[in-house]
């Protein structure tokens, strides 16, 4: 005996089959004649439909009838739908032919590039000039390569749920909260030399007038055998004088992080007020820019390099706060607001 689901089955079959030669009908003398072939009372289904009723055990026939119901129901609705869009299709093609080629033309709206991306773009052009590579990675991070491999222990405040967005209560996968996981994913592809720089989009749980959700960073790795803290701060004044002009003056303060020893906080002179004191510094005439250090030798074991070998520095620095500085916008929203009047001025 047959199943009542192979009769549903062939019952089915036969309506899609039928639903796409209608679909495909490229007009409506061959969409009514694929509808004459399938639809209506005297249509392939209906036939199919019967047949099966009269051989479906009794139990069965209403079961089959209700497929076959869907299955008639399916044709007509998809004659209509190709019916209305093939008209649809007409009353355009119409339109198109009534237009008054006697109007003046409109000429399209020029884009313009976002600031944040003049920033990065200048930002990567400085630091390529100084033999740095380009590296980017996934946005979606592993706790292992945000957090783990860069020393940042299970019970540090930055892992908190506050400041981190995870995929899922209690899941492994997170929105990067820095670009410093492009930097262990770097080590973990290849042995030193390492000269790069990492843009792009992170993300942490704040949202106020100077922070926002999303924003962009450009974070650098070095990894030499040779290289020091001087290095690092030459590197660091050569990059800001080449952003924000010759007069940038840079000043490191002792500070801390995980994955850096010793550890600075970067400022640079304020840009606008060279330094005597503003409202934009609060009168300190420093602006603060980012984080740097020499890489602790705990995130060369994390990547298997030797930390007796191997030295090198790394910095992180905020795009979307060093475009601010640089194009004198003073409201961090202003950069994610879609106002095209912003861009606009970066033609
Ligand atoms: N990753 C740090 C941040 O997100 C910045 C930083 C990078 C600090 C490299 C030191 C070294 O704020």
């Amino acid at each position: 005996m047959v199943p009542d689901s192979s009769w549903s089955q062939q019952v089915a079959a036969l309506a899609e089959e039928g639903a796409c030669a209608l679909a495909a009908a490229p007009n409506e003398i061959a969409l009514r004649e694929v509808y004459a072939r399938y639809g209506g009372q005297k249509g392939s289904v209906k036939r199919a439909v019967s047949e099966a009723i009269a051989r479906a055990p009794k139990e069965e026939k209403r079961t089959v009838g209700q497929t076959g119901n869907g299955a008639l129901e399916r044709i007509e609705t998809a004659f209509a739908s190709r019916l209305a869009a093939l008209a649809d299709a007409a009353r355009a093609r119409d339109l198109e032919r009534s237009v008054d080629v006697t109007l003046p033309g409109r000429a399209p709206r020029i884009g313009h590039l976002h600031p944040i991306t003049h920033a990065r773009r200048e930002i990567e052009q400085i630091f390529a000039r100084l033999g740095f590579a380009l590296a980017t990675g996934p946005e979606v991070e592993t706790d292992f390569h945000n957090f783990e491999a860069l020393a940042i222990p299970k019970d540090h405040p930055a892992r908190d749920m506050q400041d981190t967005f995870y995929l899922a209560q209690g899941s492994d996968l997170l929105l990067r909260t820095h670009t410093l996981p492009v930097q262990i994913r770097t080590m973990l592809a290849g042995p030193p030399p390492i000269r790069i720089i990492c843009p792009g989009a992170v993300y942490r749980r704040d949202d106020d007038p100077t922070h926002s959700p999303m924003f962009h960073q450009v974070e650098g790795l070095v990894v030499e055998e040779r290289v020091t803290f001087a290095d690092l701060k030459g590197t660091l004044l050569h990059f800001c004088q080449a952003f924000l002009g010759p007069a940038t003056r840079l000043r490191l303060r002792p500070s801390f992080f995980p994955f850096t020893e010793p550890s600075a906080e970067v400022d640079i002179s304020c840009v606008f007020c060279g330094g005597t004191g503003c409202r934009t510094c609060k009168g300190g005439g420093w602006i603060e820019l980012g984080g740097a250090g020499m890489v602790d030798p705990e995130v060369f074991r994390q990547v298997a390099y030797d930390p007796e070998k191997y030295n090198g520095f790394a910095f992180g620095f905020g795009i979307d706060r060093m475009a601010m500085l640089k194009y004198r916008i003073n409201d961090i929203r202003r950069l994610y607001e879609g106002d095209q009047r912003l861009s606009e001025q970066f033609g």
